[in-house]
C-alpha cells in the first residue's frame, strides 16, 4: 500500500481530513442499521457478567478511556476506572472478579500498555483491546479484539486513530448497556452514531476560519482548554495536541476546576479554548468562561449555533459546530481541536509530522 500525502501538506492534515471516511469505515463493522443494532465481534465470554471495567492506555488513547468512562457509566451503569498505563502495574491495582480490562492503542505495541495488559491477564482478568494494528502484540493477546479501521497513521500526533477509538468505545458502551438491560432505544443510538461522519465533514468545513485565527494563538506562551463532562477529556486532548506539535505550553482543565488554580494564570496573554456544545452542562461552563473573561481572558468558543448565540460575545473567535447528540459530540468536536493545533503549528513553522523528541510508538518504558 502506497502511503503518501496526496494533496495535503502534512500527513497530520491528511489524517484529520480522512476522519469522516475512516470513522464511517470503523462504524460499519459495529452497526447493523437494518436491524437497528450496535454489534461487537464475537466473544467467548458473557458480557452481561461484567461488573466493572478497567481501562488502560497512554497519551491520546488514554483520553478515549476517560471519555469511555463517562459513556459506560452513563449508559451501562457499570463502574469504570481509567489509568495511564505507566502507573497501572506499579500502583498494584485491586482486580476484582468479573472485571473486564480494556487496553486502547493505535500501534498495539506501546510498552507500558502491553505490560499492563499482561499484568491483567496474569491476574486472570478477561481483556479486550481497541487497537488499530491487527497484527500487533496487543491485538494477538487480548481475549476480544475490537479493531479500529483508521488505516496507517503516520503523523506522530494521533488524530484519526483517536476518533476511530471513540467510535468503537461508543459501540462497546452501547453493547455493554444492552447486555445489562439498560440500553433503551437502540435505534436512536445507531442513528446518532451514523450521523458522525457527516457532522465531522461539516466540522471540517470550518478549517478556513480556524486557519485564520491560528496566528492569534501561535503568539501565546500558554493556552488553557476547558471542557465539562465528556468534553473535559477532550480539553486534555486539545492541550496535548497543541503541546506536541506547536511546543506551546497548554493545559486542559475541567471547567469547574478553573477556580481551583488556573484562573490565577489568566490575563490578556492567555487564550482560553472553551469546548462547550449547548445542552444541560452549557450554562455552568459559560459561567466559568465568563469568570475568565472578566479577568481579560481571550476566549475561543467552540459550540453550536445555539451556544454561540447565547455566549459568543466578547470572544476573540467562535467556531461553529453542527448541533449533535451529546453521545457523539466528542467525536465531532475533536475535529476543530485537531485543526487548531495543526494550524498553530504550521503558523509557527514546526515539524508537524515529526515533532521534536516524540516517537510514534513508544516501545520502551
Ligand atoms: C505516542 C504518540 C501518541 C499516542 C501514544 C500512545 O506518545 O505520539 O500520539 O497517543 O504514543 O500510542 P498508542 O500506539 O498506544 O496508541
Amino acid at each position: 500500500q502506497l502511503i503518501d500525502k496526496g494533496n495535503h501538506r502534512h500527513f497530520m492534515q491528511k489524517e484529520i481530513y480522512e476522519q469522516p471516511v475512516v470513522v464511517a469505515q470503523t462504524l460499519r463493522s459495529y452497526l447493523r442499521p437494518l436491524e437497528s443494532k450496535v454489534a461487537l465481534p464475537d466473544m467467548d465470554f458473557d458480557l452481561s457478567a461484567i461488573e466493572r471495567v478497567a481501562i488502560v492506555a497512554c497519551g491520546t488513547a488514554s483520553y478515549v478511556g476517560m471519555i469511555g468512562k463517562y459513556w459506560i457509566e452513563q449508559l451501562a451503569r457499570v463502574p469504570v476506572e481509567v489509568d495511564v498505563a505507566s502507573e497501572y502495574r506499579y500502583r498494584d491495582p485491586v482486580l476484582l472478579p468479573n472485571t473486564l480490562g480494556i487496553v486502547i492503542s493505535q500501534s498495539g505495541e506501546t510498552a507500558d500498555t502491553l505490560a499492563a495488559l499482561r499484568h491483567m491477564r496474569a491476574a486472570g482478568v478477561t481483556t479486550a483491546g481497541i487497537i488499530n494494528v491487527p497484527t500487533s502484540s496487543m491485538a494477538r493477546e487480548v481475549d476480544l479484539l475490537m479493531p479500529t479501521h483508521a488505516g496507517p497513521e503516520i503523523g506522530v500526533a494521533s488524530t484519526k486513530a483517536f476518533t476511530c477509538q471513540l467510535a468503537v468505545m461508543a459501540a462497546f458502551a452501547a453493547n455493554l448497556a444492552r447486555a445489562k438491560g439498560r440500553l433503551g432505544d437502540e435505534a436512536d443510538v445507531v442513528q446518532q452514531l451514523q450521523q458522525v461522519p457527516e457532522a465531522m465533514s461539516e466540522a471540517l468545513g470550518h478549517d478556513g476560519d480556524i486557519e485564520a485565527m491560528a496566528p492569534k494563538i501561535a503568539a501565546a506562551r500558554d493556552v488553557l482548554y476547558l471542557g465539562r463532562g465528556p468534553e473535559f477529556p477532550l480539553a486534555l486532548e486539545g492541550a496535548l495536541k497543541l503541546k506536541e506539535i506547536s511546543y506551546i505550553h497548554a493545559e486542559g482543565y475541567a471547567s469547574g476546576e478553573m477556580k481551583h488554580g488556573p484562573i490565577a494564570l489568566i490575563d490578556e496573554a492567555v487564550p482560553l479554548i472553551v469546548i462547550a456544545p449547548s445542552g444541560p452542562l452549557f450554562d455552568k461552563t459559560v459561567s466559568n468562561m465568563q469568570e475568565a473573561q472578566a479577568r481579560g481572558a481571550q476566549v475561543v468558543l467552540i459550540s453550536d449555533a445555539e451556544g454561540i448565540a447565547q455566549a459568543g460575545e466578547n470572544t476573540i473567535a467562535t467556531i461553529e459546530m453542527p448541533k449533535v447528540a451529546p453521545l457523539i459530540a466528542p467525536l465531532v468536536y475533536a475535529v476543530p481541536v485537531q485543526l487548531l493545533a495543526y494550524h498553530v503549528a504550521v503558523a509557527k513553522g514546526t515539524d508537524v509530522d515529526q515533532p521534536r523528541n516524540l516517537a510514534k510508538s513508544v516501545t520502551v518504558e
